[in-house]
């Protein structure tokens, strides 16, 4: 159902009500009356979703004749009348066989908030009977979903879930039995909630106009009635119903406005950005106190009305009893609590001792890619400004640092070089070494839905076969780490065949003629061989990308973590220049970010070689603006990564270290070697919201703030940088990061005074060339800006609309050799190990796993195994295993699954007890040092027990889906008990 704009904008005159309107070409009726101000019920339309045309009370009358104005588009002179008799007879009659399936008990409904549509509805057409009786249906309420619930008996059957479900989340999990004598909401056609393939996104209960799917969160919380004993609230409905023949649903209606006046009190309606993942997607979250009442997407400019079970769901955290509300310091191998005064001032003493002693470059620094872009900056700026030291990084190192080095070498920018909205508007997606729908939940949605309702081609290549994958038109498996060969070799051959862009090459550019003449080597007959794949599928590949009228390419840590990640980014990049795919809409490259604010710590300066946007720390003149700019003389040389501040303490050049938001013991690779580093560290400071497994080797811990308790920008995977606001106090006595920083400079002798984040941004911009024109005021509520931000506040959210960032304005093709992948399987450790994120986990888990819900539906980490090794090897589901590689051991249960395949394996990184990170080694990323986690060979030994499956029944992962159309509402009309509106006038009473 759901229709995408016409892309042809030719206006042309309608007339409504007699009022004479100018309209483009290819609008619904119903969108030109909502923005004219034309009042007309409207109880199953939602703009996201578009015409579903289940209610019927949209009925107007279009060149004399009744019609849904959803599912109508304007014509020509087009005459629309929508407050005639007949229209509106028509449209309460349809809203009367909607009150037949839901009670209106407004003053004790949780739903009663001043946006529940059925009530806005009662209220717009002034019913003040109904005709049609209310009966129940004869189903139970579900309340199998840790998340939310179904109540069939207030479900008016609008099909919004269905819809939202099919077609915008594209979990195909709902679907309405229309033929039944009872039709209901099904989820897999008939399943308990809580057994279906449900993803618990939300997006159902997000659109549902009505209490009937509701947020479990919200139920006796947000009503001042709501909390009362279900007798007592059933004893009120009974008293409703009573006096409602007496005195008309308008008394009722008013007495339930009040109430929900009242509830404006203590409800409070925060605009946040999400926390989990790099999508950013935004919405408003319901607070009473600390309670978390809900999460409300409906504005996001990523994310419309979307969210995965994380953003909508996984808040629990925030008011964990787990969290640090006093500073710690160490005493022996215990903490003992301190006040905030004695911890900061131990940091400042000991810093300022270590410095003294060891010069600056013994401090190393790590900023936290789950905190605010200002934090960032003032991470850096304590480290270079106050310390005096570039020893400065973010966990970009471990994830997509590649990514943006294949993009400087090629583009220039080191960003995504559109938006969402390009991957959907593409004819072609290729998806490289990322499980999108997993780790970028939302972002998948959109090339899901292109792919089902409107032909978009899909081409995935993954070790793994994930959502995607089964999902794709062509499906590659490569061997692991053999990405650039192929991708460099359907290169040659698209240059071999006469299919390159020729002509785009020739205008926009340079290193053409070297570059083709590095890809010799690159055959398709040897990248059959080394990769693993039939010579037909690889010409498929080419051929498909070739013809593709726009192509965009993501790609995540399946290609950068590994030794040739820079490599394999940088091959991507130049086959999107060969084929043309830049500088136009539905075109690019999209390396996808992980955390929520991983691009805004590094666009923020919290890397060892750059200022804040991307400015060369050892350029003289970028650094000669810095010292004026804080009056301090700053050091030129690069400082150490990641990577190379873990080597520095072991050799000891790295005595002190202050780290915050980053677990750093679990997420670094050859997690034992990280570990016994930071065990030999003179002093460590953490910073967290959590006492975390790398807090057990700190000299002090700082309670810190979760995004809900502060104010900030996060930048998302499309550049893409939007205001958080505070929602609740810091718990206890934690604090956000940017006053503990602060509070650490001024021990120092900084002098800073900043009074809030929106301060630190008054200095960023001015600073930062690529962040010129941001302001707070510019990103107001819900409007955000994508970089580079020109000083008048105009955004790019397509880069290189004009010209590629380098100085004479074109690109660079970039040749890249072929390097083998390390640490290979041989006869010892024979098995290849790959590892990633689970949907429902934030990496280890620190914060997910206080989500009872999510806990509950994804308990532990665990080994996949693909059938054919497990008949090998005599595992079956459940089977105890141990991985032992030369770095380290980990222990979980096996689930069989044709997921993997042969000698591959998977485990989720989810576990803080058994973390797969201690069977990672240390080598890296040439180029970056990105950690080649996904290089990783081990031994499996079966060891004796066996327990029960890992993941429970109630995962969604054993759910059978029900893919359909959409709502299939042709269904509904073809019911005997059909008719339209207005066919039979039926006198419903209005006030
Ligand atoms: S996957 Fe589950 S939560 Fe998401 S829309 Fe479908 S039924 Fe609703
Ligand atoms: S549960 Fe679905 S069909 Fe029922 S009222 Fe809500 S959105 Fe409509
Ligand atoms: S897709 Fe990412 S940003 Fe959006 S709700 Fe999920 S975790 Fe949050
Ligand atoms: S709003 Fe048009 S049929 Fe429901």
């Amino acid at each position: 159902m759901l229709r995408f704009p016409s892309e042809c904008p030719d206006r042309m005159p309608i007339s409504v009500n007699g009022k004479r309107l100018e309209v483009e070409s290819g609008e619904r009726l119903i969108d030109v009356l909502n923005r004219s101000n034309t009042a007309v019920p409207q109880v199953c339309y939602h703009p996201q979703l578009g015409p579903i045309q289940t209610c019927d009370t949209c009925m107007v009358e279009v060149d004399g004749k009744l019609a849904r104005a959803c599912g109508t588009l304007v014509s020509d002179g087009m005459q629309v009348v929508t407050a005639s008799p007949r229209a509106g007879a028509a449209q309460r009659e349809a809203f009367d066989r909607i009150l037949g399936n839901h009670l209106l008990y407004c003053t004790v409904c949780d739903n009663n908030n001043g946006n529940c549509t059925v009530h806005n509805t009662t209220a717009i057409l002034r019913v003040e009977h109904q005709e049609i009786p209310y009966s129940p249906k004869p189903y139970s309420v579900d309340l199998s979903n840790p998340f939310y619930r179904y109540d069939p008996d207030q479900c008016i059957l609008c099909g919004r879930c269905v819809e939202a479900c099919q077609n915008l989340q594209v979990n195909e999990t709902l679907s309405i039995n229309w033929e039944d004598p009872h039709p209901r909401v099904q989820w897999d056609g008939g399943a308990p909630i809580g057994e279906s393939s449900c993803v618990s996104c939300g997006h159902c209960v997000t659109v549902c106009p009505c209490n009937a799917l509701m947020e479990k969160s919200m139920l006796g919380e947000a009503g001042f009635f709501t909390s009362l004993p279900k007798a007592a609230i059933d004893g009120m409905i009974d008293v409703v119903k009573g006096i409602e023949p007496e005195v008309g649903y308008g008394a009722i209606l008013e007495l339930s406005e009040i109430e929900s006046a009242m509830r404006q009190g203590q409800v409070k309606r925060t605009k946040t950005v999400c926390t989990y993942c790099g999508v950013g997607c935004s919405y408003d979250i319901w607070t009473k106190g600390r309670h978390i009442l809900k999460v409300e997407p409906e504005h996001g400019p990523a994310n419309g009305v979307s969210t995965c079970v994380k953003g909508k769901f996984g808040w629990d955290y925030v008011n964990s009893p787990d969290r640090l509300t006093k500073p710690l310091i160490r005493e022996g191998e215990k903490f003992r609590e301190a006040t905030w005064d004695e911890a900061l001032n131990l940091v400042a003493r000991r810093f300022a001792e270590i410095k003294a002693e060891d010069g600056p470059d013994s401090l190393a620094f790590v900023s936290s890619s789950k905190c605010t872009n200002e934090e960032s900056y003032l991470m850096q700026k304590l480290a270079r400004a106050v310390i005096g030291t570039n020893n400065m990084d973010n966990c970009s190192r471990y994830c997509q640092a590649p990514a943006t080095t294949g993009l400087f070498r090629t583009v220039g920018y080191g960003g995504d070089s559109g938006s969402i909205a390009d991957m959907e508007q593409a004819a072609l997606v290729v998806i490289i070494g990322a499980n999108a729908a997993e780790n970028h939940p939302v972002l998948a949605t959109r090339v899901k839905r292109a792919h089902k309702l409107r032909g978009q081609k899909l081409i995935v290549s993954d070790l793994r076969k994930n959502e995607m994958a089964e999902r794709a038109d062509v499906f590659l498996r490569p061997r692991p780490g053999t990405d650039l060969y192929w991708i460099s070799a359907v290169t040659k051959y698209i240059f071999d065949n006469g299919l390159a862009k020729q002509s785009f090459l020739d205008r926009w550019v340079n290193g053409v003629a070297e570059y083709r003449e590095s890809l010799a080597p690159f055959t398709l007959e040897l990248a059959s061989q080394r990769c693993g794949l039939p010579m037909e599928t690889l010409t498929t590949v080419a051929r498909m990308i070739a013809e593709a009228q726009s192509m965009c390419v993501l790609w995540a840590m399946g290609v950068t973590q590994h030794v040739m990640g820079s490599d394999t980014s940088t091959a991507i990049s130049n086959l999107l220049l060969v084929t043309g795919n830049y500088m136009r809409p539905g075109t690019g490259a999209y390396p996808l970010r992980g955390h929520n604010n991983v691009q805004g710590a590094s666009d923020h300066g919290a890397m060892p070689a750059f200022f804040p946007g991307y400015q060369k720390v050892d350029d003289a003149e970028i650094r000669a603006k810095f010292e004026k700019a804080w009056k301090v003389t700053l050091p030129a040389k690069p400082g150490l990564d990641n990577h190379l501040m873990i080597d520095g303490i072991h050799d000891g050049r790295v005595k002190a270290m202050y780290v915050f938001g980053e677990e750093m013991s679990m997420v670094d690779s050859n997690a034992n070697y990280v570990s016994a580093a930071l065990a030999k560290l003179d002093f460590f400071v953490m910073q967290e919201i959590f006492f975390t497994d790398t807090c057990r080797y700190a000299d002090v811990i700082l309670p810190a703030s979760p995004s809900l308790e502060k104010e900030g920008t996060f930048t998302s995977t499309e550049r893409r940088i939007q205001r958080l606001h505070q929602a609740m106090e810091p718990l206890g006595d934690s604090r956000p990061d940017w006053r503990i920083v602060q509070d650490i400079a001024n021990r120092l002798g900084a002098g800073w005074s900043y009074k809030n984040p929106k301060e630190i941004y008054q200095e960023i911009a001015p600073l930062t060339p690529l962040m010129a024109g941001v302001t707070y005021e510019r990103l107001e509520g819900y409007k955000s800006l994508q970089w580079p931000v020109a000083e008048d506040g105009t955004d790019q959210p397509l880069l290189y609309s004009t010209k590629f960032n380098f100085p004479d304005g074109k690109a660079r093709l970039f040749p890249v050799p072929w390097s083998e992948p390390s640490n290979q399987q041989d006869a010892e450790y024979d098995l290849h190990l790959n590892n990633g994120r689970l949907l429902e986990h934030f990496h280890e888990g620190n914060m997910t796993y206080r989500s009872e819900g999510i806990k509950a539906k994804t308990p532990c980490t665990f080994v996949e195994v693909s059938p054919e090794l497990a008949t090998e090897r005599g595992i079956q589901t459940g089977s105890w295993v141990q991985l032992t590689s030369p770095y380290g051991k980990v222990r979980a249960q096996a689930v069989v699954t044709a997921r993997v395949q042969g000698k591959e394996l998977y485990m989720p990184m989810n576990s803080v007890e058994e973390p797969v990170n201690r069977v990672t080694s240390s080598y890296t990323d040439k180029v970056t040092h990105t950690p080649a986690y996904k290089e990783t060979s081990v031994h499996l030994a079966v060891l004796g027990e066996k327990g029960e499956n890992p993941l429970p029944r109630t995962n969604s992962r054993f759910g059978h889906p029900t893919p359909q159309k959409g709502v299939e509402v042709e269904r509904k009309w073809k019911r005997q008990d059909y008719s339209q509106p207005g066919n039979e006038l039926v006198q419903i009473k209005t006030r």
